[in-house]
């Protein structure tokens, strides 16, 4: 991708090999089999998102609309406890964050061919000074990321298979999205999408 990425933005492109993204993405089915993919719905209007999700870790995010975006420890639907993070995620983040600082919460989205997320900023935390470690799998998307106001300019860029994007620093509260995920890029999930793991620290 162009040179310049915001400050605190790390890329590291393919992070995950192929074995290395099949195994994680067992881990990922294992956690979709005890805790459900559901449909996240906006908070007020009940409008539903386009991408479906789960978690896992002692925390997970959820939104709805009666209680708004939030961390819980139970999953909406089940009202069971969320599986563990994976190994290999909690490898990742003692790579490229804090190991002192455990993640505790791992969001999973499912992004079907015609799913987006619009631009945002992951503030629902009570501490922002662990980053948000990205991992992508299956097929490519274009990412879109920009500054800390929403009228800042973005640039976007493909995401693939494999590769780890992390959010720290002064790009911890950047704003970014999914503007279209390109069908049939990657072999990885046999019926095609994009899966999008996010490790975050919500407590201080
Ligand atoms: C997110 O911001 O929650 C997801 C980002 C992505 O899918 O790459
Ligand atoms: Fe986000």
């Amino acid at each position: 991708m162009a040179s310049g990425l915001p400050d605190g933005l790390r890329y590291l492109p393919e992070h995950f090999g192929r074995s290395a993204q099949e195994t994680l993405l067992e881990a990922i089915r294992a956690v979709v089999a005890e805790a459900p993919l559901f449909v996240p719905r906006m908070p007020k209007t009940g409008k539903p998102m386009s991408v479906r999700m789960t978690n896992c870790g002692p925390l997970g995010w959820v939104t709805d609309k009666e209680g708004g975006y939030r961390y819980q420890a139970t999953h909406p639907g089940t009202g069971r406890l969320w599986p563990a993070i994976p190994t290999a995620l909690l490898a990742l983040w003692n790579d490229v964050a804090d190991p002192g600082l455990a993640p505790e919460a791992c969001l999973v989205n499912f992004y079907e061919p015609a799913a987006k997320m619009g631009l945002h900023q992951d503030r629902d935390e009570q501490a922002f000074d662990a980053p948000v470690v990205s991992v992508s799998l299956g097929d490519q998307c274009l990412f879109r990321v920009g500054g800390t106001a929403r009228t800042d300019p973005t640039r976007s860029f493909r995401l693939s298979s494999g590769d780890v994007v992390v959010l720290g620093g002064k790009s911890r509260l950047a704003f970014h999205g999914v503007d279209r995920i390109y069908a049939g890029t990657s072999t990885l999930l046999k019926n095609g999408g994009r899966i999008n793991l996010t490790l975050r620290r919500v407590n201080p």
